[in-house]
């Protein structure tokens, strides 16, 4: 699937060169790197400015990388083992000041990955989103405190040939479509179903 992607109003390219590849080069990331594309996510915009976002990461070049590699689903786990640094995002299901529940700690932590996203796409990397994740591992084998919710994990790496992937993935590897901004937009109010 390699289409091209263009957008209908002028936007900044990187909205578009961004996507997300399965075939990785299994490349040395630095902490630096990684470090960099966390601080960008470190400016999302946040419901009271709670920053409920916390990033727990791995090197392929570190000790865990196989423990990372096994909380991914099997279909995760077989591409995304080529990845140069395996990121879980988790969320503070708790008001930091007020003890309260928090009902935007997963639309923050959206936020927070995107930015990510792009910063990596703009340091010549790749970032894939994975919800194909085996959460309670991940809670248990992370240390992840009970209030804190598992959201994805992010597979960076730098992209490859689709010919390293099998068959079946070499045909979904590429940048997707969108739907037209006709379908998703409506001036005043819905429209009657
Ligand atoms: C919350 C979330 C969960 C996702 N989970 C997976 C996953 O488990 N495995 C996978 O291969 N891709 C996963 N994806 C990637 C999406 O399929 C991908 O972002 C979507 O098809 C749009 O393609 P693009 O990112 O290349 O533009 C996930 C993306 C998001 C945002």
């Amino acid at each position: 699937m390699m289409t091209s992607r263009s957008s209908s109003h002028p936007i900044h390219p990187l909205f578009i060169k961004r996507w997300s590849p399965r075939a990785f080069d299994p490349v040395k990331l630095s902490d630096t790197d990684i470090h960099t594309m966390i601080e960008a996510a470190r400016w999302a915009p946040s419901a009271y400015n709670v920053q409920p976002w916390r990033f727990i990461y791995c090197l392929r070049q570190d000790a865990e990388w196989d423990l990372y590699i096994s909380l991914l689903n099997p279909f995760n786990a077989a591409w995304a083992k080529n990845a140069s640094a395996l990121v879980f995002l988790v969320s503070d299901t708790v008001f930091q000041d007020r003890n309260t529940p928090s009902a935007y700690n997963s639309f923050d932590a959206g936020a927070a990955w995107v930015q990510l996203a792009l910063q990596a796409t703009d340091m010549g990397y790749d970032a894939h989103a994975m919800a194909g994740i085996l959460f309670d591992d991940v809670t248990e084998k992370l240390n992840i405190p009970d209030r804190y919710k598992v959201e994805i994990a992010i597979a960076i790496g730098q992209r490859t040939t689709p010919a390293a992937l099998p068959p079946e993935l070499q045909e979904r590897e590429g940048p997707s479509p969108r739907k037209a901004l006709s379908e998703i937009t409506f001036k005043g109010a819905f429209p009657h179903e």
